[in-house]
């Protein structure tokens, strides 16, 4: 049986978690596919209950489950707090040893007047940001706080910038065959690693394209012309901020899903976005990027290639026909859960195209 951990942790992470699900149960019958779901706390809701973000608990579940959904964590309660819901993401991260993290971003012709750049600029727009997830500034070593002197460190080695430059080869190479390599090289000692590695990594994919963008120039780019670029890959940080970036292109944060791959271990599958405090409960969360990800879920870690095809092509045909949450029409908008219905609804309208 297919063991899948879901962990809905804070803010909108019930409501778009409970869509996700709710779409999965509507249709997985139709593909055959069986699963169990384990809902867990994670993040916020397991420091109110178990006094840690990520428990040990969840730990061991973790060592018998085939993946993991997650909505989002994080919450200000914490800004001042001892033990924040972000550590136990990075640990979960650290955990499963997830170096690969996909964010692809894709703009549909119909979609282009959401964006906010102007509709020449966004058409065409197909990209997919790999960010490295296990090294960087975000885990290196020594970091300190104190009132008078904080530091942190960024730190990459060979190993760790050789497997996620050429995982981003891999993917190009079955794209459009261009990887834009994002580095400060000009400043930083670990970026000028990350491009001198790239460049050798880039000799084993002679039919690929290597282009080298600092990130300054990069974040222009992305919103000067976005539609030049196919894989980008880049550190944990940059990756992070130029993710971001690269998500309103499509018109909302609410659109950018995510999945995170370890070389062996389960794979773990969420939204780009976080966890929207100031809108939690009010039924008005995009819960796009959250079914996306579970897509993304059943295509690569349950090879349900057809029911994934279904779900992703759904959601095109529904924004396509004018239906939005709020985020993308701030006037003439669907709450969460009718949005979630009217996907489940062209699910069951088209279905018979995809079941073989
Ligand atoms: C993301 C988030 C996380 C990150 C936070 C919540 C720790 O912003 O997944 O992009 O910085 O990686
Ligand atoms: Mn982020």
């Amino acid at each position: 049986m297919n063991k899948i951990i879901c962990l809905k942790g804070d803010g909108i992470g019930p409501e778009i978690m409970d869509s996700s699900i709710k779409v999965l149960r509507s249709i997985s019958k139709d593909f055959n596919f069986e699963y169990e779901l384990l809902f867990e706390d994670f993040g916020g809701v397991s420091i109110d209950k178990h006094g840690e973000p990520f428990t040990n608990d969840l730990k061991e579940k973790l060592n018998n489950a085939d993946a993991v959904l997650l909505a989002c964590i994080g919450s200000s309660k914490y800004d001042s707090a001892p033990v924040r819901p972000e550590q136990g993401l990075l640990e979960l991260r650290k955990y499963l040893n997830l170096y690969a993290n996909i964010r692809p971003l894709k703009v549909s012709d119909s979609l282009l007047s959401l964006s906010p750049l102007k509709p020449e600029i966004v058409k065409g727009s197909d990209l997919v940001i790999v960010r490295e997830l296990s090294s960087g500034i975000y885990f290196g070593e020594p970091r300190f706080y104190s009132d008078e002197e904080a530091y942190d460190t960024m730190r990459y080695n060979k190993k760790e910038i050789t497997r996620i430059v050429d995982y981003a080869f891999k993917i190009a190479s079955k794209r459009n065959k261009k990887v834009t390599s994002v580095d400060k090289a000009n400043v930083l000692a670990s970026s000028k690693l990350f491009r001198k590695i790239s460049i050798d990594v880039s000799k084993n994919y002679p039919d690929v394209t290597l282009e080298h963008r600092y990130v300054d120039a990069m974040a222009m780019e992305l919103i000067t012309k976005p539609s030049s670029f196919d894989v980008i890959v880049t550190s944990n940080l940059f990756g992070d901020i130029l993710s971001d970036e690269a998500s309103v292109l499509g018109g909302s944060l609410g659109l950018l899903a995510s999945s995170s791959f370890s070389e062996t271990g389960i794979s773990l599958y969420e939204p780009a976005h976080g966890s929207a405090p100031d809108i939690a409960g009010l039924n008005i969360a995009n819960p796009i990027a959250m079914i996306s990800s579970m897509s993304m879920m059943l295509r690569y870690s349950f090879d349900q290639d057809n029911l994934s095809n279904l779900i992703d092509d759904c959601i095109d045909r529904v924004l396509n026909e004018g239906y939005y949450t709020k985020d993308l029409d701030n006037e003439n908008y669907l709450s969460t859960t009718d949005w979630t219905n009217k996907l489940i609804e062209k699910i069951q309208e088209v279905k018979h195209e995809y079941i073989i």
